[in-house]
Order: structure tokens, then C-alpha cells, then sequence
């Protein structure tokens, strides 16, 4: 068609735009996986009960969880937003939230005590606790606990026996959990979200060992930061893995921004970056456009409130552009404030969730603080063996205090 040509095919009549909206609808709503991952048909719609590995099915039978319906669950189709205001007014207001880390011991004697061992997986990212059940803590161990990951980033916890009702608890414990709008999460649990690689192939996903890469869980992000307050502890209990891989990588963001020049710092501290959510929505006032993500300003270098460090908090997957910044400087800074998170090695953790005995039945929990880190899975081929439950504490409206320090400043270590 020729650019002067006018088109004849577009809706022009009221009637005519709300016929093209309802197909567009009709159509998220039936192409397999939805929009990206998700789906605007709730309910049992997509499931994959067929392929749900035997460890995940025992500790499902253990614990009661009913998944006769089908699984996994999506939230009830009339739950679940069509338009970009109805995702953007959940949880629109700030909630009351607890850190539950801040004062806590900082010898933290209740949890070290109870532990046959503490084992520093790198010099500061990733901590292992030995001998512990994570269902059995009390308060005050749970808080040493809040404080332990805010310093070392992530926790885990080999060999556990987690139900899923304890694992939610303890997120209740740690903030509001979230509650995910499309995502699949247990049935009858709408606050314990699954992690699944085989279902995302189930719901059109597939992708090969070349494309490994863009696979949603692989690109190095930190969850929900489209959120008004989001996520701080996140747990994941992975129930079924395979033999051999399967990893997760986890990276420092207080290792990041210590990598910055002082000046640099300077440059970054108080500004601020839109951050997208990963699901669409569809525009009301502009429904043919196609749908968008959820879109929210938060602080790039943000404090953490328990430990007072300051952290970088952009993310490859969804920080869009840096406020105040030309499209071209914000892209340039961006991408390479993505490299120092993801090609500096010394602030990573590499882990492997076996269990010390896989035929125990026991399996690997790990949790981390989304404020301060970014994290990636080892991608797998789908056919592969891994199924997880995580729950998603949120935390606080983020913020950047000008009086806190870089981990290193406040370690009193080398800056230089
Ligand atoms: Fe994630």
C-alpha cells in the first residue's frame, strides 16, 4: 500500500472499535500461553497434571494439597485483568510492611546456635545453613534469618521437608505475599507460585538449547519490580530437579555498586528508572495498539532497610529507561550497568539444589532478597525434570537514603 493510500480496513464507528477489541481479547485468550506467560482464561484451563514429576506428587499427597481439579491453577477468569488500569490499581496503595531483619541479632546467636554448620558459599553472596528445618524456626531465628540474607543476599537450606502451607506462612511472616494476577500458582494457594519449565512448554514456550538464553526464567532478573513495593524475601523450594544441572545463578547488588567509580556512584545515587512488568495488558484508550506492560518509577540505587547498604537495582528484563536521561545515554548506561551485575564472577553464586541424599525425598529451599540482587536459572531442556514452589514477600515502597553507605564502605574494606 502506498503511504498516501487511506486505509479502508481500520474501525472507525463505536460499534466497529468494540468488535476489534473483543476479538483482540479473544484472541489473547486463546493463543496458547496467553500474553508471554500468562493466560486470560483462569481456572484449570491449561493443565499439565499429566507431566508433574513423582517428588512433586508425594510431597503434594503429604501435605494435603488437592490436585484432582487439574494443575497447576490459575486465578478465576473473572479475576484476571483484560485492560492496563484494572493490573495497574492492584495493589496500587502503600501497605504496612515489617523488616523483620532490623535488629535483629547481628551474631545472630538463636540460628547459629540451633545449626550444625554455616557455610559461606563465596566471600559475600550465598550462605548454606546445615541442620536446620526452615519449618520448624521460631520468630527470633526467623529474623536472624531476614538479617543473614540481607547481608549475604541468599540462604539456602539443603535436605528440607517444607509443606507448601509452611512455605506461604513464613512469607506471611516476612511481608504481603503476592498475589500474581495471571500467573499459575498452586490450587487453593493463589499466594504460592509455580516454577515450572514444563509448563511453560505445555503453554507454547519452546524454546532449544540454541535459544536457551531468552528463556524467561534465564535472563538475569530480579521479580516483580514493577510492583509499588516489591519483593523483598523470596523463597523458592524446588521439590523435583534433575540428576545433574539445574543450577541457579544469583548476583550481588550491593557487589555491583561497589564496582562503580566514586564518581559514577555520584552520578547514579537519587536518580531514578522505569521498571515493566513481564505480562501485558491492553490499553483502553488505545485498545488496537496491542497490550503493554505495567510501567513504574522506583530508585535506581535504592537502601536496604535492614543493613543500611546501598544496592544497584536495574535488571536486563525489566528496567525500560533511566528518568531524566536521553533515550541514547539511558540505553548506553543501562547496558552497562547490566554487564557489571552479570560479568563480574566475584559477586556471583552458582548452586546446584541437589539434595545431599537425592533418594531421600528431601529437597533444597533457598531464599533471597529481590532488593539487592538479581538471579538466573541454568536453562534446561524442558523435558528435564524441575518444578519449584516460590512465595514472594513484598516488602517496601523502595528508597534511596543519601546518608547510607556501599557494603564495602560500611565492611570498613578497601575501596580502591
Ligand atoms: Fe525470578
Amino acid at each position: 500500500m502506498a503511504p498516501s493510500a487511506q486505509r479502508t480496513d481500520l474501525p472507525t464507528t463505536q460499534e466497529e472499535i468494540e468488535d476489534a477489541v473483543s476479538n483482540i481479547i479473544s484472541q489473547l485468550s486463546n493463543k496458547k500461553g496467553g500474553s508471554l506467560l500468562g493466560s486470560y482464561k483462569g481456572g484449570f484451563v491449561d493443565s499439565n497434571l499429566e507431566n508433574l514429576p513423582e517428588t512433586t506428587k508425594k510431597r503434594f499427597a503429604k501435605y494435603n494439597i488437592d490436585i484432582s481439579q487439574g494443575y497447576p491453577e490459575r486465578p478465576p477468569t473473572e479475576e484476571i485483568p483484560v485492560y492496563l488500569d484494572e493490573a495497574e490499581a492492584i495493589r496500587s496503595t502503600p501497605t504496612p510492611y515489617i523488616e523483620r531483619g532490623k535488629g535483629a541479632d547481628p551474631e545472630k546467636k538463636a540460628l547459629f546456635g540451633a545449626a550444625k554448620e554455616i557455610r559461606h558459599l563465596t566471600k559475600h553472596v550465598g550462605t548454606e545453613i546445615v541442620g536446620l528445618q526452615l519449618g520448624d524456626l521460631n520468630d527470633k531465628q526467623k529474623d536472624e534469618l531476614a538479617l543473614l540474607i540481607a547481608e549475604r543476599v541468599v540462604v539456602f537450606f539443603k535436605d528440607q521437608d517444607l509443606s507448601p502451607q509452611k512455605q506461604l506462612e513464613l512469607g506471611e511472616y516476612y511481608g504481603n505475599v503476592e498475589k500474581h494476577a495471571q500467573q499459575v500458582h498452586v490450587p487453593g494457594y493463589r499466594g504460592i507460585t509455580v516454577i515450572w519449565p514444563n509448563f511453560l512448554k505445555k503453554v507454547g514456550y519452546q524454546y532449544n538449547f540454541k535459544q536457551t538464553k531468552t528463556a524467561p526464567t534465564s535472563i538475569t532478573h530480579s521479580d516483580l519490580c514493577h510492583e509499588l513495593q516489591t519483593p523483598g524475601i523470596t523463597t523458592l523450594y524446588n521439590d523435583a530437579i534433575p540428576k545433574v544441572g539445574g543450577d541457579t545463578v544469583w548476583y550481588s547488588g550491593y557487589g555491583a555498586y561497589d564496582k562503580l567509580l566514586p564518581a559514577f556512584q555520584k552520578f547514579l545515587d537519587g536518580k531514578t528508572a522505569i521498571y515493566r512488568s513481564a505480562h501485558q495488558y491492553i490499553d483502553r484508550e488505545n485498545p488496537l495498539r496491542g497490550p503493554k506492560h505495567i510501567e513504574r518509577e522506583h530508585p535506581i540505587i535504592r537502601t536496604h532497610p535492614a543493613t543500611g547498604w546501598k544496592s544497584l537495582y536495574v535488571n536486563r528484563g525489566m528496567t525500560v529507561r533511566i528518568v531524566g536521561l536521553e533515550p541514547d545515554e539511558s540505553r548506553l548506561i543501562l547496558n552497562y550497568l547490566f554487564d557489571v551485575y552479570e560479568k563480574n564472577l566475584d559477586i556471583q553464586v552458582r548452586f546446584n539444589w541437589q539434595s545431599t541424599n537425592p533418594e531421600s525425598g528431601l529437597a533444597t529451599a533457598a531464599l533471597w532478597d529481590n532488593r539487592i540482587s538479581q538471579h538466573s536459572a541454568v536453562a534446561i531442556e524442558t523435558e528435564e525434570l524441575r518444578h519449584g514452589t516460590r512465595v514472594s514477600a513484598l516488602a517496601e515502597v523502595p528508597y534511596y537514603d543519601p546518608n547510607s553507605k556501599s557494603q564495602r564502605e560500611a565492611l570498613g574494606l578497601p575501596l580502591n
